[in-house]
């Protein structure tokens, strides 16, 4: 129904011809979910479109998540979170600043953790800021079979402390209570289309529940170095009229420093699973 133009060997597609400020509905979502769950990554260029439209066409794959981080939340949609380095007033209007941002599944420490996010570029620095993001099932598949054997049925500690520890600012006390660690599968089976995917990442996994310390920490490692090899990334340079939905069931992603002296600005909404799709998984 869409056009389509690869953007990287193993994952992720553009969209052509396509602009969601034209509030689609019916046949045309189920099109868009389906090439979703098909490329992982869907790239919408050149865009034009507000806070309400960006909601309104998130919704149409699943509640909003509103995020732990209310002082980062859209004053006028609280669905949307700023993700910037710019000041206002003497407060930081996003999360996440200039930094580099390491490899994460958005919200991998929620019992119920989201399936998506779509990220929409605001404004942008003129260099730096690129993101990167890695297709886990590729990476599950291509394991050797005795390391898929070890780690099926383990599970990981996801822990947003220690990614706000590296990357971010602390939460405060509610936020804290409304985030604590949490422990999923390593290998999980994908909501939609039934593949597994590695579901652990460099910025929020700190150990194999019950394995020996050293053991666990040989092996995150090793799975660590394993998920970011090339052939399972997809780097992407930001464009004026971006939007990128990822699959965040498969897909983790990182983000390049930019230079402080620019502003950048991004939005975006965090998709829930359907009860029927969301833990166990
Ligand atoms: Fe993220």
């Amino acid at each position: 129904m869409y056009a389509t133009r690869p953007l990287s060997v193993s994952f992720g597609a553009e969209i052509l011809d396509f602009q969601l400020s034209d509030a689609p509905a019916g046949e045309d979502i189920i099109a868009i979910r389906k090439l979703w769950a098909e490329h992982k990554l869907l790239l919408f260029r050149n865009q034009s479109f507000d806070e309400a439209a960006l909601v309104g066409f998130s919704r149409k794959f699943g509640d909003l998540e509103i995020h732990v981080r209310e002082e980062y939340l859209s004053p006028e949609h609280p669905e949307i979170l700023y993700v910037s380095n710019i000041e206002r007033d003497g407060r930081h209007i996003g999360i996440l600043s200039d930094n580099e941002v390491g490899w994460h599944y958005d919200q991998i420490y929620l019992p119920k953790p989201a399936v998506g996010s779509l990220l929409m570029a605001d404004t942008l620095p003129p260099e730096g800021g690129n993101t990167e993001f890695a297709d886990m099932c590729a990476a599950w598949d291509a394991l050797p079979e005795q390391t898929k054997t070890k780690l099926n049925g383990c599970l990981a500690n996801q822990s947003y402390e220690a990614f706000n520890q590296a990357y971010s600012v602390p939460t405060n006390n509610k936020q804290k209570a409304r985030s604590p660690d949490i422990h999923h599968p390593i290998a999980r089976i994908h909501p939609v289309t039934g593949r597994k995917a590695l579901y652990l990442c460099p910025g929020m996994t700190t150990e194999i529940v019950g394995w020996d310390p050293q053991e666990s920490a040989d092996m995150l490692e090793f799975l660590f170095d394993w998920t970011t090899r090339p052939e399972f990334v997809y780097s992407h340079h930001w464009q004026p009229g971006d939007a990128v939905m990822w699959d965040n069931a498969c897909t983790m992603h990182r983000r390049d420093p930019f230079d402080p002296r620019h502003e950048r600005l991004m939005k975006r909404t965090t998709i829930l699973p359907p009860p029927h799709r969301a833990a166990p998984f």
